[in-house]
């Protein structure tokens, strides 16, 4: 199965999850693109949807749903998502879309976080991938200087802007043997408005497809 087909079914069976009634909070990626695509039997049967991102909730309003903010409905039941990198302690790296405030708001505001992702996301500890911070343009090289001194590699991603008009630093060369601190300590760096690491508050559920079907993983 290739990493599409894997995508898709991960993404059905999130969709299987959804119960009536519920508010529901939708995350940014190709992943979820596959989830949005799951989601028209739930058209008018769902209290309320609330999108992390312009491009999902273009998504999703292009499938046929209103958007709400997520200052109006309180907070969600479910929040579906994907990720970078996950490990054994639901920890997770995103944010290689570029969205992971909203996301991170999206998942602390979500009575249950199921994640979704195919198995070449899964590893032993995060930072194989390049670790995205969320900075305040201003801040940029203030604080690739302090990422250099945790020992990373820092890199601009040039010419993308968030939604929230900020810039994105990628940071290589890093092995988070405990996400929970680093994140704590990388949130406390003037300019960083989020960090990618989805420790604090983890994910509840992961969802992972591999060539034999979607395995469920469920935290204590
Ligand atoms: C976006 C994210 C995505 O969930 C993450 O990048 C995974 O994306 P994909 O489903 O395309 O592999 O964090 O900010």
């Amino acid at each position: 199965m290739d990493q599409g087909d894997k995508k898709r079914q991960v993404a059905k069976a999130a969709a299987a999850l959804i119960e009536p009634g519920i508010r529901l909070g939708v995350g940014t990626g190709s992943t979820v693109n596959h989830f949005i695509e799951e989601l028209g039997p739930w058209r008018g049967r769902i209290e309320a949807v609330v999108a992390s991102s312009r491009e999902t909730e273009r998504r999703l309003r292009t499938a046929g749903f209103e958007v709400a903010d997520l200052a109006d409905t309180g907070d969600l039941d479910l929040y579906v998502d994907g990720a970078d990198e996950a490990n054994k302690h639901f920890h997770l790296i995103k944010g290689g879309g570029g969205a992971l405030t909203r996301e991170k708001i999206l998942a602390a505001a979500s009575r249950r976080f199921v994640c979704i992702i195919d198995d070449s996301k899964w590893v032993a500890v995060l930072g194989r991938f390049p670790l995205p911070l969320e900075v305040i343009p201003m801040a940029q090289s203030y604080v690739s200087r302090q990422m250099v001194r945790s020992r990373g590699l820092p890199v601009l991603r040039k010419g993308f802007v968030t939604d929230n008009g900020n810039a994105i630093i990628d940071v290589h060369n890093l092995s988070i043997t405990n996400p929970p601190d680093v994140e704590a300590r990388f949130n406390q760096i003037a300019g960083v408005v989020t960090v990618g690491i989805f420790a604090q508050r983890p994910a509840d559920v992961i969802l992972v497809a591999e060539d034999g079907g979607v395995k469920r993983l469920d935290r204590r």
